[in-house]
């Protein structure tokens, strides 16, 4: 137990998450799709996680990456010992929980690194911290080496931030719990709030900001704004830091904001994208777009590529589907505009990946779709990678499926006893699956014998009982027999063929 918390509120243990945006494979692709160079996936890699809260996308990764060496860090016990019993159950010896704050990491030797990722972490700790993480990167990552960063964004918390300010003004104030405190402070809020505050007339977002603040459950209410240091940035304020650690700017690893057409509105694209400066066209598009959530990819020593080796490099990277196609909508939103999908180019790339990943180049040249133009299959290929349809993969071997099948294993018994887990492993895919939470229930309950819909429901219900969830009686809810109709009918096929367990 460290003796500070340096501010930051540890009173509840966090939700339990996995972010695929942090997987080597992916951010190898949004460096590509952005026209840099990206670190190659099949020599073994170091990589770290700062701050992993319950450790869920580290083990992940490291079941999946069995010749690579992963790395992570997080101070409290509570997120330290459920990591390491993952780890423990997959026999991941591949990777190192360490119960270490910042400061104690940035004193510890370690090796150099491939990666460095950190997600809902940077706003969240106090300055002091900030600059241990800074010295940690400026002392571990490779030259070549990326580094994901995920930060509260300005202006996008414009609304927000001065609601968190009070909320934490009142609980400094108030007596009882961390949860107590700022539950009282949330209500204080929204009295002053209903009672015509000029603040929230002036600024609409606002309302909508404390509606979320109302609704938000008591863990995530504390994690994310409770902490004594918590701070929006700047993105230019981020990018001059990282430049004082070697590091550039290179890429959102949210895909959608690497492509102008789907991300920026036609009437201010053109400013934007001849903007040279990349740290202002960034913060540009934050004052066009209110990104709420930068997820940044910055790279120390950044190689742009000539468009053919983009597509080149683009062309090997392997491609997987990542949800049931029933589950694929085709009228969808980018973040602009609503567009429908390409249906003939759609189902013949669905088709092809039914039978497991292929190459992205495969994917561009199959023989199905040999006579329409190659342009909108790129398109369309881009348009699924950004939806999260498609994701790019990384192979996995034998002892990579043998890991997983014993890290999901684990996770069935955490979603037993009522845990909201976010997804699998899958060794055939190479990735982690995100899984909706009720599909990942009635998996469970595949696993323990369940084999109609009366009885995946039954089972279902049951679990959502224990964990204090409305549903109680299978017969009263209906809506979860549709459900388990619905799996089976149009999930059933699709998690088979992600091999997820030992025994099917
Ligand atoms: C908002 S949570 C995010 C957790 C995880 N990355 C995720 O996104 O699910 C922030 C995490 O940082 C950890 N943390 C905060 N201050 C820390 C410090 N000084 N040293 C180590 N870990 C810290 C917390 O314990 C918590 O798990």
């Amino acid at each position: 137990m460290h003796a500070s918390t340096d501010g930051y509120v540890t009173e509840l243990p966090y939700s339990i998450n996995h972010f695929p945006e942090m997987a080597p494979a992916h951010l190898r692709y949004a460096l590509l799709q952005s026209g840099f160079a990206a670190p190659a996936l099949d020599a073994p890699f170091n990589y770290l996680e700062l701050g992993f809260g319950q450790g869920l996308g580290l083990t992940m990764l490291a079941a999946l990456h069995p010749r690579s060496r992963f790395f992570g860090n997080d101070f409290m016990p509570a997120h330290v010992a459920a990591a390491q019993a993952m780890a423990d159950s997959a026999g991941l010896s591949n990777l190192q929980i360490m119960a270490d704050s910042f400061a104690e990491l940035a004193t510890r030797e370690l090796p150099a690194m491939d990666y460095i990722v950190l997600h809902g972490v940077y706003s969240w700790v106090d300055d002091a911290n900030r600059e241990h993480i800074l010295t940690l990167i400026r002392r571990l990552l490779k030259p070549g080496g990326v580094i994901y960063i995920s930060y509260n964004a300005l202006p996008g918390w414009a609304n927000k931030a001065p609601l968190q300010r009070l909320m934490s003004e009142i609980a400094q104030r108030e007596d009882g719990s961390a949860v107590q405190r700022f539950d009282t402070a949330r209500r204080m809020l929204a009295t002053l709030a209903s009672q015509d505050a000029a603040f929230f007339a002036g600024n609409p977002g606002a309302q909508s900001a404390l509606r979320e603040i109302t609704q938000a459950g008591d863990a995530y209410l504390l994690h994310e704004f409770a902490p004594a240091g918590w701070s929006p940035f700047y993105h230019t304020d981020i990018a001059a830091r990282m430049a004082g650690a070697g590091l550039q700017f290179a890429a959102s690893a949210r895909l959608f904001s690497n492509v102008p057409q789907w991300s920026l509105p036609a009437s201010s694209r053109a400013l934007i994208t001849a903007t040279a400066d990349s740290s202002l066209r960034e913060l540009m598009r934050d004052y066009v777009v209110q990104t709420p959530l930068r997820r940044d990819v910055f790279v120390r020593g950044l190689i742009p590529l000539e468009d053919e080796e983009v597509i080149e490099a683009e062309g090997e990277t392997l491609i997987a589907l990542l949800r049931p196609p029933a589950a694929c909508a085709r009228n969808v939103r980018t973040p602009i505009d609503a567009v429908h999908l390409d249906d003939e180019v759609m189902d013949a790339l669905v088709e092809a990946l039914a039978t497991g990943p292929q190459r992205f180049a495969a994917l561009r040249g199959l023989s199905t779709l040999a006579h329409i133009d190659p342009a909108r299959t790129t398109a369309t290929l881009n348009l699924m990678l950004c939806l999260g349809y498609l994701g790019a993969v990384a192979p996995a071997d034998t002892a990579a499926r043998v890991r997983a099948h014993a890290l999901n294993a684990a996770l069935l018994g955490r979603l037993r006893a009522g845990e909201r887990l976010s997804g699998l492993v899958s060794p055939a895919m190479g990735t982690a699956v995100a899984i909706a939470y009720h599909d990942l229930l009635f998996l469970a309950g595949q696993q323990d014998g369940c084999q109609d819909e009366e009885a995946l429901a039954a089972y279902v219900a049951g679990i959502l009982a224990r964990a204090g969830d409305e549903v109680v009686d299978a017969h009263a809810a209906p809506d979860l027999r549709r459900e388990a109709y619905n799996f089976l009918k149009y999930g059933d096929g699709y998690y088979r063929s992600l091999d997820l367990f030992a025994t099917q």
